[in-house]
């Protein structure tokens, strides 16, 4: 990772987000730090995504005040890929019960990568995590509804109301994960095998599928992020979607695995919770502050975006927003 900002203009947790002028000057310095960067590929695993331009690059935050400020391409709509997946465990979690869906999916992080079939099989009793294709596949068979198009409305109702409006399917990404799917279908049947799917498979993995061709923008995404870390109020609707406690869970679920098996260095630098997903967005919340999110599609080899993680891993010590981050206080308070 490339250095960021000198340690003299690190900042530690304030307690609340600093004023709109510092948050809109940060993320315009994050942007014009990064938008040069060129390490990564676009993923291209998925026929949709192949096309997207490697030099797009937003950045937006949202505080719990509804405050919201947006850099470069915040406003550009791409799918949500594995963001959503924070967002699905919260809504699940919020009708099932914190104590059911740790016991039917695991909550502990992996250590492998995104898409690994190997981390069912190595779980001997199928429990993985919800930050994962597998957990996550387990989790949309659980989501309330006796059909897949019950399962399918509650989860985009759900996420709608966390990003405070209707959120669409991109239509043609959908059909062009459809049609390459055959990993997500092929862990369905295996969650099957260890008793740890709560539906069928095949329409389970179809309604997870959709969910993450939902559009967003870095800006939706910033609100979503920004109703984690308000206790599950969207700060611009003022409407409750998760409680409080269902937050805290899914918050402490991006700490261990947001970034899958690199979440310790993303810890190490960042000290935030997040999510990313393959299209290149990644979500950061800052507990009782506010909501980040970035957009760049290149990837690293984990499927993280490259200059969202160095651009957050800039804003979140010149925002004061690291949550593992002190200084003495004998010396502050002189
Ligand atoms: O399941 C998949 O393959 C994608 N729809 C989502 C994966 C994803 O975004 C993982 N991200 N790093």
């Amino acid at each position: 990772m490339h250095e960021p900002t000198p340690e003299s203009t690190a900042q530690v947790s304030t307690g609340t987000m600093p004023g709109p002028e510092t948050v809109v000057e940060l993320i315009t310095q994050a942007h014009r730090s990064y938008a040069d960067v060129t390490d990564g590929s676009v993923a291209d695993y998925i026929p949709a995504l192949a096309v997207a331009s490697p030099d797009l690059f937003g950045i937006a935050a949202v505080g719990v005040n509804g405050r919201t400020a947006g850099v470069g391409d915040s406003e550009h709509a791409f799918t949500i890929q594995s963001v959503a997946k924070p967002f699905q465990f919260a809504l699940v979690c919020e009708a099932l019960g914190h104590r059911e869906v740790r016991e039917r999916i695991g909550v502990n992080a992996t250590g492998l990568p995104f898409d690994s079939v190997m981390a069912v099989e190595i779980a001997s009793d199928g429990l993985t995590n919800p930050m994962v294709n597998a957990g996550a596949i387990a989790t949309t068979s659980l989501a309330p509804g006796r059909t897949a198009e019950l399962k399918w409305r509650f989860l985009r109702d759900g996420l709608s109301r966390l990003a405070g409006r209707e959120l669409e399917v991109d239509e043609e990404a959908l059909a062009s994960e459809r049609a390459t799917n055959g990993r997500n279908e092929a862990m369905a049947r295996l969650l099957e095998g260890h008793g740890r799917m709560y539906f069928d498979p095949d329409e389970t993995t179809d309604v997870y599928t959709r969910q993450g061709a939902l559009l967003v923008t870095a800006s939706t995404l910033a609100l979503m992020g920004a109703t984690l870390a308000d206790g599950g109020v969207n700060p611009i609707t003022q409407r409750r979607v998760v409680s409080e406690d269902t937050c805290r869970r899914t918050l402490a679920l991006m700490l261990t695995a947001g970034l899958y098996e690199l979440s310790g260095d993303w810890l190490y630098e960042v000290g935030l919770p997040a999510k990313s997903g393959v299209s290149g967005g990644i979500i950061t919340v800052a507990p009782g502050k506010g909501g980040l999110a970035t957009f760049a599609p290149p990837l690293d080899a984990a499927g993280n975006s490259v200059r969202g993680q160095l651009a957050t891993k800039m804003l979140s010590r010149g925002l004061g927003l690291d949550l593992l981050a002190s200084s003495p206080v004998a010396e502050s308070t002189d």
